[in-house]
């Protein structure tokens, strides 16, 4: 664990700081969650036969010997809360930012600490595709933000409770036929885990795992669809990315999409930052059952990629947006604009809820934003935007390229 001492810790201020203004653009608010949990919520969240769980945590008995452990990740500890609290019964959908430092009993070396920071993200609420881009979207933000420039963004989907059994079992024949070629770890795992053989980097196991059955060759059609959204939209966005049929992710609380980033002077096994989309964890912790997604990004493995680099300092957002679709088809339009929008430094949102026109005007009114943009059928036709100014009231119709000057000449 490493003491941080003031040129670094200026750093991680900043780091931290462009963490909150990029989250407030996107509407994420943040969380604060305790350090120490319940042992038994990281086994059962991110897995009883993942690493993290059986050799990485700092564990120790409390009151009445119930086992505690100081937290490995941010996930498992938002979902409790956002449970215990019934955060769900209030709030259909909630985006929650947090930083802070995590702990894991790993070997130290360059990138990687038993004490280590994250800022992370969760979007709590919503099944949508556009949901799992628009944590995407604003990792990679982030990351302009900050001035890494370099990364490349990996995505595969996992599958689901519906197909990802029925591939486990054929992968598990196909690795059990050549099982004397892989190393002890994977051959453990072969029981337990074997989708995690998957991400092997041990040459022996890379030359099994190429010709090994790919989850993606083995989606459901919900799975399919989703990922195929997921892929346009990002492409709609200019976020660019690769399909890696072999991202695995090493805690087992994913579903279906599932994304790392990778840094220039990392190690090929080192990614920055990871995320996915995560449909069973809250029903499965105790909740209702609703779609999740999020990331968190590795400070330490951040300022490494950054190489020593100044970090300009963030501007908050000062102008709030809400954009409003009336019909499905002004829902993919809308969400290229939102991501334009909060790159230009708004704070901006939209529904994931398929809501009514009415429920969506109540929500701006609700965030008391500056300005709703309307698209409905006639706009569309039109090819314009309704631009609607909520301090006096004033509605104008104008081609969506002449949004961002018309707010500011205001
Ligand atoms: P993770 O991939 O285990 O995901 O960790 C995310 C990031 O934390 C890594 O990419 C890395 O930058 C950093 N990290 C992990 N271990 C260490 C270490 N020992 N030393 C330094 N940095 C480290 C999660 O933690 C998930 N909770 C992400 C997530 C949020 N998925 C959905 N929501």
């Amino acid at each position: 664990m490493a003491d941080i001492f003031p040129d670094q810790a200026r750093k991680f201020a900043t780091l931290e700081a462009a963490a909150r203004a990029v989250g407030e653009r996107y509407g994420y608010e943040e969380i604060r969650t305790p350090l120490v949990e319940p042992t038994e919520l990281f086994a059962r969240s991110i897995g009883e036969t993942t690493d993290i769980v059986q050799k990485e945590m700092f564990s120790f008995s409390g009151p009445g010997d119930k086992s505690l452990s100081l937290r490995p990740e941010g996930t498992a500890g938002v979902v409790r809360a956002y449970l215990e609290h019934a955060v769900y019964a209030q709030q259909p959908l909630v985006r929650y930012l947090y930083l802070g430092p995590m702990f894991r009993r790993e070997r130290p070396q360059a990138g990687r600490r038993r004490q280590f920071h994250q800022f992370g993200i969760e979007a709590l609420g919503s099944r949508r595709p556009a949901i799992d881009v628009e944590t995407i979207d604003l990792l990679t933000c982030y990351l302009e933000e900050v001035g890494m420039d370099g990364w490349e963004l990996g995505i595969n989907s996992v599958g689901c409770n519906r197909c990802r059994p029925g591939f486990r079992e054929e992968l598990r024949l196909y690795l059990e036929k050549r099982r004397e070629e892989l190393c002890e770890n994977c051959r453990s795992r072969l029981e337990t885990n074997p989708l995690r053989v998957l991400d092997c980097k041990n040459p022996g196991c890379r030359k099994v795992i190429e010709k090994a059955p790919k989850p993606i060759d083995h989606l459901c059609d919900d799975c399919a669809s989703h990922f195929e959204e997921v892929r346009a939209l990002l492409t709609e966005l200019a976020v660019p990315f690769t399909l890696q049929p072999l991202l695995v992710r090493g805690l087992d609380y994913y579903t279906s999409v599932v994304y790392e980033i990778y840094g220039p002077s990392l190690g090929a096994q080192d990614a920055v930052a990871g995320g996915g989309r995560y449909d069973t964890l809250v029903e499965e912790l105790g909740g209702p059952s609703l779609g999740a997604a999020g990331f968190s990004i590795g400070l330490e493995r951040l300022l490494l990629s950054l190489k020593g680099r100044e970090i300009p300092a963030p501007s908050p957002p000062s102008i709030s947006l809400y954009l409003v679709a009336v019909m499905e088809e002004a829902f993919r339009p809308n969400a290229v604009l939102l991501s334009r929008l909060r790159r230009r430094g708004f704070k901006a949102v939209m529904d994931y809820l398929n809501r009514s026109l009415k429920a969506q005007m109540r929500e701006a009114n609700k965030r008391r934003v500056d300005y709703v943009l309307i698209r409905g059928k006639d706009e569309m036709e039109k090819g314009v935007i309704k631009l609607k100014d909520m301090k006096t009231g004033e509605e104008s119709l104008l081609p969506e390229g002449e949004v961002v000057e018309k707010i500011f000449m205001e």
